[in-house]
């Protein structure tokens, strides 16, 4: 038998209320904000994520879904989407025709990940991006909206962290103090992170090795030797979100495993889902647009993965929708009656309501047992004596109620369903 390959998953009926739940919260708090969706292919030539997230990020080095085509392209399955959506924005000149870009999507991504609780190899986010300004109130508003929308599914247990990875000028002076104090303990490092010294120094402060953290304790800390344009620039973002009474840690060691970040970058953790705890980040990639070929443009986003979201909201017993409900069930006495059942179904549904027949000659029965399960409001019951005479039975669900109905009067069911 073939299976769904390892790290992806089937979203079955039964869970897919929740998913359109939350995809309508979303687009809902992204109209509250004037953001408006953007929609990029699944797939994009291999460079364009090797050149902005970064040849030695473990997403590029080690996790993307990468082929050559049948035209010799090297292709990759997206892994994010912010070097999409900033493709999309330098190809579609987005910039002149708006100041301001205020984008969101919703999309599947691909990362060749070890898979287990909270990591698949194909998972899906919601994301949002700014494009065409640098004013510290929209990294603020990143986290703002990111907050809110987890605020509103009910979750408890979140911590906001921020950080400033300021400007590449500071950072690279920074990082020679950091390779300086990390020499003396270099063979101490774990294997990867010894690969790290040379590639990606920052992310040695992501190691779960308990010898590198241990290192890390003291090594000195790019917060404390930045800019001070940088400097202001995160000032101001703290007060917007000090002002506004939204909690948050700062995290100085928080360096995100993509490289085009300047300035702020957040993420929002939850302590409800183990150890991948991450349910959104992002950040300030004023850098990016340039480097991929546009005009120098200044962008902030962040994005968030819907199953890590849907579990967190599992663990803490949220998201108890209330059951699927159609309007009418609706039983043939006769098995002959089906064609007339299902001209009259027909009919109603062009009216606008949900209606559901047996398409299976199950007995009366079973007929009525299914209109339980379906959570039908009303049952109409055609055939027997009542049919002959141009009769039906309704039947309100709700309170048991029976009441002959004339079959001439059936479009006047829309009222009383709707009452
Ligand atoms: P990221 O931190 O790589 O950032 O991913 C954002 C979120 O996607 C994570 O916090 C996590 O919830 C979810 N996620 C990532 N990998 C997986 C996985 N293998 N399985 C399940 N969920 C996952 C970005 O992708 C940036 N593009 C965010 C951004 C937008 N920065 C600026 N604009």
């Amino acid at each position: 038998m073939i299976k769904a390959i390892t790290g992806t998953k089937d979203i079955l009926p039964d869970e897919i209320q929740k998913w359109l739940f939350f995809e309508k919260l979303v687009r809902e708090e992204m109209a509250f904000y004037n953001y408006q969706e953007i929609r990029t292919p699944v797939f994009e030539e291999t460079a364009l994520f090797a050149r902005s997230i970064g040849e030695a990020t473990d997403i590029v080095s080690k996790e993307m879904y990468t082929f050559i085509d049948r035209s010799e392209v090297s292709i990759t399955l997206k892994p994010e989407m912010t070097a999409s959506v900033v493709r999309a924005f330098i190809e579609h000149s987005l910039g002149k025709k708006q100041g301001l870009n205020k984008l969101f999507y919703i999309s599947p991504m691909f990362r060749q990940e070890r898979p287990q609780a909270g990591r698949l190899r194909q998972f899906h986010q919601i994301g949002v991006e700014a494009i065409g300004s640098a004013n510290p109130v929209l990294d603020a508003e990143m986290i703002i909206i990111a907050f809110k929308i987890l605020e509103r599914l009910g979750l408890k247990n979140l911590s906001v962290k921020i950080n400033s990875l300021g400007i590449p000028e500071s950072r690279e002076k920074y990082k020679l103090l950091l390779a300086n104090y990390l020499q003396k303990y270099f063979e101490e490092l774990s294997d990867d992170s010894k690969k790290r010294f040379h590639t990606n120094i920052l992310r040695i402060f992501d190691s779960k090795d308990e010898r590198d953290i241990q290192l890390m304790k003291n090594a000195p800390l790019l917060l404390e030797h930045l800019d001070n344009n940088s400097l202001l620039h995160f000032e101001q973002v703290r007060s917007i979100l000090t002002n506004l009474k939204l909690p948050y840690e700062i995290e100085p060691k928080l360096v995100r495993g993509l490289d085009y970040y300047t300035h702020t970058t957040f993420e929002i953790i939850s302590n409800s889902i183990g150890s991948q705890s991450a349910l959104c980040g992002g950040g300030r990639y004023d850098l990016l647009i340039e480097q991929l070929g546009g005009e120098p443009t200044p962008g902030v986003g962040f994005a968030a993965g819907i199953e890590r979201i849907l579990l967190a909201c599992e663990n803490e017993k949220l998201l108890n929708l209330s059951p699927k409900i159609i309007d009418i069930y609706i039983i043939r006495l006769e098995k002959e009656l089906f064609t007339k059942i299902y001209e009259i179904s027909h009919q109603l549904r062009e009216q606008g309501l949900s209606i559901e027949i047996d398409y299976l000659d199950r007995s009366v029965k079973a007929q009525m047992r299914e209109a339980n399960k379906l959570n039908a409001k009303y049952v109409i019951i055609i055939g027997g004596n009542e049919y002959k005479n141009n009769n039906f039975i309704l039947k309100n669900m709700s309170n048991g109620e029976e009441k002959l109905f004339s079959a001439d009067k059936i479009f006047e069911l829309e009222n009383i369903i709707n009452e």
